[in-house]
């Protein structure tokens, strides 16, 4: 039999854990023929509702789930790990300052990283999903000095998934129509979700809508969906949050020649080297391709450039605080 791949979830007794560890163990993470062994990595406070957690994914008989580990020690977490998603983060209270947030983020993905570059498997891929997630990747990569750098990467993919379905409903065509879509840069208000390469039924998406939509309705509304759902929900995105990790991994280990993932940036398209920033990437070989050639308009640059700016201004602050 196969040996089973080690999943390591982090803040796994949270709401986007409760969403995302059952899909796993259901093979929708790396294929219905990979058998998985789950690890939860909680708080101590926490570790009894993850407990619970596991209690229910036992109940599921899942034929590819070869086991279940709860800890509240990294080292123990990632020891051997070939995925790690890094859910559990600190979440901004109430006048909190973004120094303060990162600083307690710092707190968290700083040993984290460390315990990945310690005591993960050789293959291990980091996806972070707790926010801010992109400075809290870079933050986990740096003190995982062993670990190749690319490995490391934080998800846009649901403000990705959300643009499609967002341009689906407006031109009435299904999702699968869609295709090429970009997120760009910071997983913000900031992000660019991009309509100038992105093609429905061949055709360039910003030549089949107009203008005024696409500038004050369509980029406002990818941006700003998680807050309408918080509204609307009275709780967070955590189902679709769950789902967009499953394809981030799912298609970096499969492949894929078109998605939009928050990667290493290698200077491609003016985004400063080494920031972890939204591009458009195609994966081949389990390994991300930062998708090459495209024209950029002065109306997309402005909006990467604003974007980007925001991920230098965090690496500038997560530096001063000592955090890397
Ligand atoms: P939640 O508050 O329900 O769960 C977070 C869990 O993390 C809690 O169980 C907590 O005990 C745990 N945790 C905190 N510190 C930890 C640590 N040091 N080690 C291990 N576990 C720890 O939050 P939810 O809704 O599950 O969201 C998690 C994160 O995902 C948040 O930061 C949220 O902002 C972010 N998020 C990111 C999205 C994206 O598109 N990148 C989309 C939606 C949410």
């Amino acid at each position: 039999a196969q040996t089973p791949v080690k999943v390591t979830v982090t803040g796994a007794a949270g709401q986007i854990g409760y969403a995302l560890l059952f899909r796993i163990a259901s093979g929708q993470l790396l294929g219905a023929d990979v058998p998985v062994k789950l690890s939860l990595l909680e708080i101590p406070q926490a570790v009894k509702a993850a407990e619970g957690t596991a209690m229910e994914l036992d109940d599921c008989a899942f034929p590819l789930l070869s086991g279940i580990e709860i800890t509240d020690d990294p080292n123990v977490a990632f020891d051997g790990a070939n995925v790690a998603l890094l859910v559990g983060a600190m979440p901004r209270k109430a006048g909190m300052e973004r120094g303060d947030l990162l600083e307690a983020n710092g707190g968290i993905f700083g040993p984290q990283g460390k315990a990945i570059n310690d005591h993960a498997a050789d293959d291990i891929r980091v996806l972070v999903v707790g926010n801010p997630a992109n400075t809290n990747a870079l933050i986990a990569q740096q003190h995982a000095p062993d670990v190749p750098a690319e490995r490391f990467t934080a998800m846009t993919r649901l403000d990705h998934n959300r643009a499609i379905s967002q341009l689906a409903a407006k031109l009435q065509v299904p999702v699968t129509e869609i295709k090429k879509m970009t997120i760009w840069g910071n997983h913000s208000a900031t992000q660019y979700p991009d309509l100038f390469h992105a093609e429905v039924g061949g055709k360039i998406a910003a030549e089949l809508v107009d203008d005024a939509w696409l500038r004050d309705t369509f980029i406002p509304t990818v941006a700003k969906r998680g807050a309408a759902i918080i509204e609307a929900r009275g709780a967070s995105s955590a189902a679709s949050a769950a789902n967009a990790a499953i394809d981030h991994v799912f298609d970096w280990v499969n492949g894929t020649e078109w998605t939009s993932a928050a990667i290493p940036s290698d200077g491609s398209y003016g985004v400063p080297e080494g920031l972890i920033s939204s591009f458009p990437v195609a994966s081949r070989n389990g390994r991300w391709e930062i998708i090459q050639g495209l024209e950029i308009d002065a109306f997309s640059r402005e909006r990467i450039d604003a974007s980007v700016r925001e991920l230098e201004e965090e690496r500038e602050a997560v530096r001063s605080l000592g955090l890397i």
